[in-house]
């Protein structure tokens, strides 16, 4: 059933300090973590979006007991290892989820089979069957590695893999898989990725190396490791602090502040960018909470103006792209992206459904293979025209961009399919309420 749109209109200054949903990748982690490891992990600060909530069905599957007992806080009791899950895991619009679990599965004996919803479907996975291939395990799948897939694990026997794309996906799985197999295995990034994963080991008595060397950041980690439950802090998500920051950088009169906002540098792309371009973002109260180190971040109304943003920073912003392009809408002159040829593979292909957002709302965009150059308004009156529909092919983070565009524009912006959003950010409409802004 088609569901109904939502629409963001222009309106008065933001203003407010709010706090992040919980951080959507060390969700995640936490409970398939938390369902590998002997023992009990509590979890606080858990993402409650559709996708984590996937996962946590999918570990109950895999033989975890999984019990949510107050908001954000959830226990998980492992057994050390997954047990053959009895129906096929649906891992929903999660490729976090199903890429993770399945590299986490092929370590053991067993047949488990995946699917996911429309989007997640269509995604590539040989990205990770490749190397799980490498290592011993076996599958049936759609042509072009696509789910549903059933993969046959165990008896695997480490590896060294360099993945050709940078992939954060891909390095959890291949290390995942590692901690059952035979030998060493070792993950080598030519640019780093996010690093929740080896951060989590080791918090959960995992042993892993990490090295950067001159061809790259070489991760290793032994076979036959046992973890042991633990106790997880979830910081506040930077994907999801990026869309009320930039709805105040573009709106006049703004200022607000997200606080407990995750800052490790291997995700922080964005706000290095946009301080680049002029924004005026001030951290404060930096402090280390559960092995990372979080912050409140405060955006106050700014002139942009548009950057060439470097290819080499794209892992440490890969899901900002699509908020980024709609704060270089608002900048003065064009704001170039390349190097971003993942964004094609995501929950839509971002860089084709961005252009075609922002063109329908009044705003130049040019699609190359691997980028995106946004040309920005800004002149006297530093506005977005608006008044377009926009279609967001059911990606939540094309949804948030194109509402956020629609709160500093002419005239108000739609879109088509806003109840992805629930997905990484149930409570969006909410939050932005909250501060002042004009979407329903
Ligand atoms: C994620 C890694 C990224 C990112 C995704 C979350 C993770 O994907 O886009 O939203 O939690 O490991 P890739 O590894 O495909 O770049």
């Amino acid at each position: 059933m088609p569901e109904a749109g939502l629409t963001a209109r222009p309106g008065g200054p933001l203003r407010g300090r709010v706090r992040a949903p919980g951080d959507k990748s060390i969700s995640h982690r936490a409970m398939i973590l938390g369902a590998l490891a002997q023992g009990e992990t509590t979890i606080e600060g858990l993402l409650e979006g559709d996708d984590v909530i996937r996962t946590a069905q999918a570990m109950g599957e895999f033989g975890a007991t999984v019990t949510q007992e107050g908001e954000g806080r959830w226990r998980v009791a492992g057994h050390g290892r997954y047990l053959a899950p009895q129906t096929v895991v649906d891992c929903g619009n999660s490729g976090t989820g199903v890429r993770l679990i399945m590299g986490a599965a092929a370590g053991f004996d067993m047949v488990a089979t995946f699917t996911g919803d429309p989007s997640l479907r269509t995604r590539p996975m040989m990205r990770i069957l490749r190397p799980l291939g490498e290592m011993g395990a076996s599958w049936l799948c759609r042509e072009g590695g696509r789910l549903p897939l059933a993969l046959q694990g165990g008896a695997l026997s480490g590896i060294s893999y360099r993945p050709p794309e940078p992939s954060a996906q891909v390095k959890s799985a291949v290390l995942l898989a590692g901690l059952n197999a035979e030998g060493v295995t070792e993950v080598i990034e030519a640019e780093a990725t996010r690093d929740h994963t080896e951060r989590m080991l080791s918090a959960f008595g995992g042993e892993i190396d990490v090295e950067d060397r001159n061809d790259g950041r070489h991760i290793r980690l032994a076979g036959g490791q046992r973890l042991v439950g633990a106790h997880v802090r979830v910081p506040g998500d930077p994907s999801s602090a990026a869309f009320p920051l930039v709805a105040a950088l573009i709106t006049p009169g703004s200022a607000v502040t997200v606080e407990g906002v995750l800052l490790n540098p291997l995700r922080a792309g964005l706000f290095v960018t946009l301080q680049e371009m002029g924004a005026d973002l001030t951290i404060e109260n930096e402090r280390e909470e559960g092995g990372e180190r979080i912050g409140d971040v405060t955006a106050r109304h700014s002139q942009l103006k548009g950057v060439v943003v470097p290819p080499e920073r794209a892992p440490s912003m890969i899901d900002e792209y699509p908020i980024l392009a709609v704060a270089a809408a608002y900048a003065e002159g064009p704001t170039v992206m390349r190097g971003i040829g993942e964004l094609r593979v995501k929950e839509s292909d971002r860089i084709a459904m961005m252009a075609a957002g922002l063109v329908a709302n009044g705003v130049g965009a040019e699609e190359e293979p691997e980028g995106l150059i946004v040309a920005g308004t800004a002149r006297a009156n530093h506005r977005v025209a608006g008044g377009g529909l926009v279609r967001t092919h059911g990606d939540h983070r094309i949804a948030m961009s194109c509402l956020v565009l629609g709160l500093g524009a002419e005239h108000a912006v739609a879109v088509d399919e806003p109840g992805m959003i629930a997905t990484s950010f149930p409570g969006f409409g909410a939050l932005m309420a909250g501060l002042g802004a004009e979407i329903g």
